[in-house]
């Protein structure tokens, strides 16, 4: 079996996993936290959001997180923006990359950002277009791909006119997002499929949620397809609040244990990625839910 030699990690875990904590994560801890993240050799980091802290108020901080980080040379620091007032903020703050989201269920699109899908597109187009013409480059997120929590499954052609839409607005990228985890790998692939016939390959990024456990044989379903790049959050944190049932992205620290096992290089190092799992874990007060993680607390 052909696997691709490299693959790019894109830690979404101080946005995605924080976003649905309850715990109070104080802005210096997740400062801290960041720079751990890049002392690892990560070259990307989703590192907040800025929305409606009504909203998320577990992110209500992100300017201030956004400021106080350490920017280190050749990383990508990247935040969720949901319209013009979330991007004044973020460019202001200086963010390399701005991330657009939408779903393509209507539904969850309406819970998570109170439009319909055609409401959305002009607000997403602008905020694409000005971020491009302030010298940024802006990512776009796809939610609900493999299925809606509310509106069962999603048709490919409807993921397929979204994800059209984001390109045509001009983003850099696309992140394909499993909001609830519940695809398969055949799944994965038949939608692959799809979107290999329409997009370039190196534009594209897989989101999974780990839900059902499914999410690290998804990623070897996507990197038999040739893809790349994935996202994913520390120790498997993660999950939007607007999603029942909605539980953690897939752990970096499963990934890059599977990756760098089967030889593929991402320039990340695992002991540091730990370490950082840990300290993570300490401001949380709770125990981490990875595979690596609870590894790790069975040595102790
Ligand atoms: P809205 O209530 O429709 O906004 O929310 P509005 O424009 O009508 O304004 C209402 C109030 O919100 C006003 O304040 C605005 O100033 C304020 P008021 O006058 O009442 O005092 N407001 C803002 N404040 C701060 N920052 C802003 C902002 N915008 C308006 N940017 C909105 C619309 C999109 C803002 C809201 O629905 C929201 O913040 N939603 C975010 C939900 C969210 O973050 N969900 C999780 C992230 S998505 C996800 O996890 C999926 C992903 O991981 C991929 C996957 O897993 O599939 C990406
Ligand atoms: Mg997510």
């Amino acid at each position: 079996m052909k696997f691709p030699k490299k693959v790019t990690i894109k830690e979404v875990g101080p946005r995605d996993g924080l976003q649905n904590e309850k715990a109070v994560v104080t802005a210096e801890d997740k400062v801290e936290w960041i720079n751990k993240l890049s002392s690892s050799g990560m070259s990307y980091i989703e590192i907040t959001s800025f929305v409606n802290p009504k909203w998320i108020p577990a992110l209500a901080d992100c300017y201030e997180v956004a400021t106080s980080i350490d920017r280190k040379h050749g990383v990508t620091y990247a935040a969720l923006v949901p319209n013009q007032k979330g991007l004044e903020k973020a460019l202001m703050a200086n963010v390399d990359e701005v991330s657009v989201f939408m779903s393509a269920s209507e539904t969850h699109n309406k819970k998570n950002i109170n439009k319909s899908i055609e409401e959305t597109y002009p607000v997403l187009e602008s905020v694409v277009s000005e971020a491009l013409s302030e010298g940024k480059t802006a990512r776009g997120y796809v939610s609900t791909v493999f299925g809606c929590p509310y509106e069962g499954e999603v048709n490919v052609d409807q993921v397929l006119k979204v994800s059209e839409k984001l390109f045509e607005m001009g983003v850099t990228e696309l992140s394909l997002g499993d909001t609830i985890g519940i695809a398969t790998p055949n799944q994965v692939q038949v939608l692959l499929e799809q979107f290999l016939k329409r997009f370039p390959q190196d534009q594209m990024a897989l989101h999974f949620h780990d839900t059902r456990g499914m999410a690290i044989a998804n990623i070897l379903a996507s990197l038999q397809m040739g893809m790349t790049t994935f996202d994913s959050s520390l120790g498997g944190l993660g999950g939007c609040p607007y999603a029942p049932g909605a539980s953690g992205n897939v752990a970096t620290d499963d990934v890059l244990y599977m990756l760098h096992g089967m030889g593929i290089e991402t320039n990340i190092n695992q002991d540091k990625i730990i370490e950082a799992a840990q300290f993570i874990e300490s401001a949380l007060n709770r125990k981490l839910s990875s595979h690596s993680m609870l590894v790790q607390s069975s040595k102790c």
